[in-house]
């Protein structure tokens, strides 16, 4: 292993370097050279990372299919498909977050602190769904807790609406590390899941909040800057139809303020659409 620098300054820089790379997390207390493990050498047996719940006391949900057939370890499908009946299964809001704080067919479970499961209102009119949780959001465990959720709180009130008329949540309910875009297998095991919670919240109106949730929920191809502003339908799987908007993800609008007008015009369309249904 590289030779570390002794002094504090050299230290900092490097762990800095790290932090700006992504690398922010410690799986470990100590690092592994694994090029230099003997091959024969097992992975040292962190977690099960593709089991069903991790026990049956934790839902109260029963019978819940549980476990993957060991063949079937390490195929999406096979853990996508778990997914769907585990969620399935769950009855309320409730249920289906014991279920998801059970579920260990995603991996990034077991390098998130927390399940980021939902913030606001389960009742709420609007539900706005983004891509997955920050390290703020992470460290809370609740959805769009930092700078995000802080210029949607804005956006929010400039339609006269806070949290508690809102219900928030993301398509990935846990971190991926160092904040990196979650994979296809990782949102196709997540989705079954994000789905049900939108069908037991049951919303009137649906904002997905950057192009990842458009595509995933709406199952647009074009990118978010054709797809915003309009209104498509949401089919859930119990047949009832969501109108639903893309619109620019916070992130996005941070990093780029002069398009903050597009979406505010979008969240305009939304208080029009509340206040004509009212
Ligand atoms: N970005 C998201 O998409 N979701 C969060 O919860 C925070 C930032």
């Amino acid at each position: 292993m590289q030779d570390l620098p002794s002094d504090r300054d050299a230290l900092r820089a490097l762990l800095d370097f790290h932090v700006e790379a992504g690398v922010d997390l410690a799986l470990d207390e100590t690092p592994h050279n694994r090029f230099a493990e003997p091959k024969s050498e097992p992975a040292p047996a962190r977690s099960p990372p593709l089991q069903g719940t991790a026990s049956p006391a934790a839902s109260p949900v029963s019978p819940l299919p549980r476990a993957l057939p060991k063949a079937a370890a390490g195929a999406p499908d096979e853990v996508a498909s778990l997914a769907r009946e585990q969620a399935r299964h769950a009855q309320s809001l409730e249920e289906l977050e014991t279920i998801l704080a059970g579920f260990e067919g995603c991996a990034l479970k077991f390098s998130a602190k927390n399940l980021a499961f939902a913030d606001g209102n389960p009742e709420a009119r609007v539900m706005l769904v983004g891509e997955a949780p920050g390290a703020e959001e992470d460290r809370i465990g609740k959805p769009f807790m930092g700078r995000s959720g802080q210029l949607l709180d804005r956006m929010l009130a400039t339609i006269g609406l806070d949290r508690s008329q809102v219900y928030v949540a993301n398509i990935v309910p846990w971190r991926p590390p160092g904040n990196r875009t979650p994979t296809p297998q990782e949102i196709a095991i997540c989705k079954p899941f994000i789905a049900r919670q939108i069908e037991l919240a049951s919303p009137e109106f649906l904002l997905c909040l950057g192009g990842p949730a458009a595509q995933n929920l709406l199952g647009l191809k074009d990118g978010i800057l054709r797809t915003r502003g309009r209104w498509y339908t949401y089919q859930a799987e119990d047949g009832r139809e969501i109108r639903a908007m893309p619109t620019l993800h916070p992130a996005y609008l941070l990093r780029q303020p002069l398009q903050k007008r597009l979406g505010w015009r979008d969240f305009m369309a939304l208080r029009r659409a509340l206040d004509a249904k009212e």
